[in-house]
């Protein structure tokens, strides 16, 4: 699939929302990617927050839906990561933090736990489920169309993973009766001391990243895809969990939510 004239449109209209902030606002905001991309994904975390899975995330969860999810987490960071490494370094080198934030190897960790040894022969964890499939050919995609887009995506995985990870790993801790950071590696950022100072630079280094006029309105658009294509991640949980009326809604609705915004 394609969703380049979504993106397209998504890009335009968020370039309006700049320049209608800067008429009651600060000019400021204009040049503030960390801001933009903060309010023009705010809808989409609401949304987010809201999937079943979402809501209730590890409270109730049982230990078989852990283990999907932390198969798509490895796959997704997999992807993420093998194209940040490639492309990070030259399309957007002030925010590739590598060593902080890399996840690959905590979640081959994790995988081990949940999985046990073998686990990267066993036919269940080889293959992406579908809506993780999804996910990361949407990653590919954008790394061939337009890789500095993929700094959507890591910003959509990892300052979100930094904010909540260690509520979240706590809860999940307890839920599932675990000890440590056994089997929760993925939240245990070993080289980030404190997130909150980490977040503060990492808005620092995109809101100095050097821009063309259109580029923030498509980051911005492309960061509510990632949320689009995470929350399908979840709606598959939930199907898979047979949460009442859960359905993985196909990519092209789970996309038009936006346009509805944009119409609006
Ligand atoms: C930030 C809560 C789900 C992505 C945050 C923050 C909180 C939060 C409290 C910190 C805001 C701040 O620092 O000002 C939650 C809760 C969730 C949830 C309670 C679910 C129950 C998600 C999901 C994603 C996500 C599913 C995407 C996959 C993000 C991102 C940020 C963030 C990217 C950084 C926003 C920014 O400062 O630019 N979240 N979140 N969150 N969250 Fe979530």
């Amino acid at each position: 699939y394609s969703v380049a004239f979504q993106i397209g449109r998504m890009a335009d209209s968020f370039e309006d929302d700049e320049a209608d902030d800067n008429d009651e606002g600060p000019a400021i905001r204009r040049s503030s990617l960390s801001d933009a991309l903060k309010n023009g994904t705010a809808e989409s975390h609401e949304a987010a927050e809201n999937v079943h899975f979402v809501k209730i995330y590890y409270g109730k969860i049982d230990r078989d839906l852990y283990q999907e999810m932390v198969s798509g987490l490895y796959h997704t960071y997999v992807c993420l990561e093998s194209l940040l490494n490639s492309l990070g370094p030259k399309h957007f080198p002030t925010l590739h933090f590598a060593k902080e934030l890399s996840r690959t190897e905590a979640l081959k960790e994790d995988m081990e736990y949940w999985h046990g040894t073998g686990w990267e022969t066993d036919p269940k964890c080889r293959n992406p489920s579908p809506a993780v499939k999804d996910y990361i050919d949407r990653m590919e995609e954008v790394s061939r169309m337009d890789p500095l887009l993929l700094l959507s995506h890591a910003y959509t995985r990892y300052l979100g993973d930094l904010s909540g990870g260690k509520v979240l790993s706590r809860i999940a801790r307890r839920a599932l009766d675990l000890t440590g950071y056994d089997g929760l590696q993925f939240y245990n950022f070993e080289s980030i001391p404190s997130a909150v100072a980490f977040k503060k630079k990492y808005r620092i280094a995109l809101d100095e990243l050097a821009l063309k006029p259109d580029q923030m309105g498509k980051l911005v658009a492309e960061a509510n895809v990632a949320f689009a294509l995470n929350m399908r991640v979840f709606e598959e949980l939930d199907v898979r969990g047979k949460v009442p009326g859960a359905r993985l809604r196909p990519v092209r609705e789970a996309l038009s939510y936006y346009d509805r915004i944009i119409d609006q």
